[in-house]
């Protein structure tokens, strides 16, 4: 049963005091993959509300939006599209910024990966400020993608994640306490 399910997926994840920085509780994703079953599980979960969805791109976004986004694409029959780090993709790139905590970063999308009306899910392990998600859906809305939903992981509920994604809709599988 799926409660059952995202209780151990719940359980799964190892929660580091102050990494990478004091104050934060890093959520480790890494032990959830240890355990097949449960890593399995949190694919199904997707999956079973993903598919028949008419979505043809999963966009996953650096670095751990490359661990569950292929998996999903795969088992939906979609597409996946990586989201990188600035100066990492070869091709001819579309780039969108964001602000961090200190400063920006720039989020990058192979120019042609994705066509104007295509259907498309963000997926990343984990949602705090929702900047990184918000520049994920920028970058696919501005080739003419329309963003169906984004899916994540965990949710960290005290940083207004969801806020920030202003009317798109966000589907997490557990919150941090
Ligand atoms: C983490 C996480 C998300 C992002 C969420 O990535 O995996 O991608 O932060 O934060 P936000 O909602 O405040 O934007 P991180 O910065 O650790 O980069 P990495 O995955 O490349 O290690």
């Amino acid at each position: 049963d799926a409660d059952l399910r995202l209780t151990r997926i719940a359980s799964s994840i190892r929660v580091i005091p102050d990494f990478p920085k004091p104050g934060i509780k890093f959520q480790d994703i890494t032990t959830l993959l240890l355990q097949p079953k449960v890593f399995r599980d949190t694919i199904d979960l997707f999956v079973a509300r993903y598919k028949d969805k008419g979505i043809s791109v999963v966009a996953g976004v650096e670095a751990r939006g490359f661990i569950f986004g292929p998996p999903i694409a795969l088992a939906i029959g979609a597409k996946f599209v990586p989201m990188r780090k600035p100066n990492k993709l070869p091709g001819k790139v579309i780039s969108e910024e964001y602000s961090l905590e200190y400063g920006t970063d720039r989020m990058e999308m192979h120019v042609g990966a994705v066509e104007p009306g295509e259907k498309a899910l963000v997926i990343d392990d984990l949602i705090a400020t929702g900047g990184t998600l918000c520049a994920a859906m920028n970058l696919l809305e501005k080739v003419g993608a329309a963003v169906v939903e984004c899916a994540c992981v965990i949710e960290l509920p005290e940083l207004n994640g969801r806020k920030r994604l202003g009317d798109k809709p966000l589907f997490v599988l557990v919150k941090a306490a």
